[in-house]
């Protein structure tokens, strides 16, 4: 049997430094574990428009279709800031979450007892936090029509629109729900039905899937932006959060400083199934390439790495390997071993994005 296939688009800024590091551990697992993966690169973002002249070629678009699972790093940066919006590297992105159908954006966010002392928030209020974001990730403002900048009564108008079809909030129910199953047994629904009818239909579809077949989950709704406090308020009231593509976007980072840092947080775009039974599926850290930061060595790598970590769960049935992998990652930060985003100023040397690479490895090289 061939081996499972990955596309690696690493894309701009801190992209590829955090890349770089899940390829020293992807090789790590073809030596150490005999996991092989036929991996091959490509072009996505900015690099891709320097490149191509857009941001995602067809060719890209056509790999990143039949592979078993793509890799991302991060696209973006001030360099594409004023290029016309339908080539900016983040429509590279949107292309492939679109064209890929991937509607399930998994962002769990966890805080590793290591860095509880490091949130900005107090110890007790994060210690053992242990969430998962679903967020929609295909349709709603960022992809609804009519959208655009038009001129009415001799003035500009910017419009994007609102808009979800039951059965598009019906498959991202059914996803979370599921996790919910596997979880806590509990699921938080968000959205904005005391102002917006887009919100209504998703809290009645969200009721009708619970009834037809999750009533063992435990279910309960709430607006969005009370949904933001209660996030910083008590964060562990939640096991599974459900909503849409632009609230999980905000509640998503919002989730990120709960566990100490933005380079922390992975995410998993899933699909429907394929044909040997894998979901479609796109890995990404939830933060994006970081223009203040890179080219310095600085970055985190641990939110792509423990993205991968998520391609060996949900692509590859490799959850005991990826089991270890989380495990190595914070067995390395409870040794002190820390990039600069997760140091207190007087908090010594940190870590190069090479260097916690370096600490992972050993780590999982311990684990053996
Ligand atoms: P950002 O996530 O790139 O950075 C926000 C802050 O977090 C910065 O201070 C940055 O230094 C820090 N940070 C982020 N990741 C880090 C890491 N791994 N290690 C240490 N520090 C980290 O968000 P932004 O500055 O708003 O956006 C910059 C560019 O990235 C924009 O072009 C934006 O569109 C793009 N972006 C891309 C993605 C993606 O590719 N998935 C996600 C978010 C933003
Ligand atoms: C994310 C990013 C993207 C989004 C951008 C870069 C298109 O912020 O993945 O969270 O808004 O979805
Ligand atoms: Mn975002």
């Amino acid at each position: 049997m061939s081996n499972p296939s990955l596309l690696i688009l690493a894309g701009d800024g801190i992209g590829p430094e955090v890349m770089t590091e899940v390829q020293r551990i992807i090789a790590w697992y073809g030596d150490k574990r005999g996991l092989n993966f036929d991996v091959s690169e490509d072009l996505v973002g900015g690099a891709a428009y320097d490149a191509h002249g857009v941001p995602l070629h067809d060719d890209t678009m056509a790999k990143a279709q039949e592979v078993d699972a793509v890799l991302l790093g991060a696209v973006g940066g001030p360099a594409y800031d004023d290029l016309d919006f339908s080539v900016k590297p983040e429509r590279g992105l949107l292309r492939l979450r679109k064209e890929m159908d991937l509607f399930a954006n998994l962002r769990p966010a966890q805080c590793f007892d290591a860095l509880a002392d490091f949130s900005s928030l107090k110890k007790d209020i994060v210690a053992g936090l242990d969430i998962m974001i679903v967020r929609e990730l295909t349709s709603g403002s960022y992809f609804g029509e009519p959208r655009g900048i038009f001129t009415e009564n001799n003035e500009r108008v910017g419009i994007n629109t609102q808009r979800y079809t039951e059965s598009e909030i019906d498959r991202v129910a059914r996803a979370a729900f599921e996790l919910a199953r596997k979880r806590g047994g509990k699921l938080c629904s968000m959205e904005k039905a005391n102002v917006m009818e887009s919100g209504i239909l998703w809290r009645d579809v969200v009721t009708e899937v619970h009834a037809a077949d999750y009533s063992d989950i435990e279910l309960s709704h709430m607006y969005a932006d009370n949904g933001a406090m209660q996030l910083v308020r008590a964060p562990k009231q939640f096991d599974v959060i459900l909503t849409d593509n632009l609230f999980g976007d905000l509640l998503s980072d919002c989730a990120a400083m709960l566990t100490g840092s933005l380079g922390m947080l992975p995410s998993a775009s899933l699909g429907a199934p394929m044909e040997n039974g894998r979901p479609k599926a796109m890995y990404e850290p939830v933060h994006g390439s970081a223009p203040d930061i890179s080219g310095q060595g600085k970055a985190n790598p641990c939110a792509c790495i423990l993205s991968f970590a998520m391609a060996l769960r949900y692509s590859f049935d490799q959850g005991a390997e990826a089991d270890r992998l989380e495990a190595a990652v914070e067995s390395v930060l409870a040794s002190g071993v820390r990039t600069a985003d997760l140091m207190q100023a007087d908090g010594g040397t940190p870590a190069s994005t090479t260097e916690m690479g370096d600490a992972v490895i050993a780590a999982l090289d311990a684990s053996l």
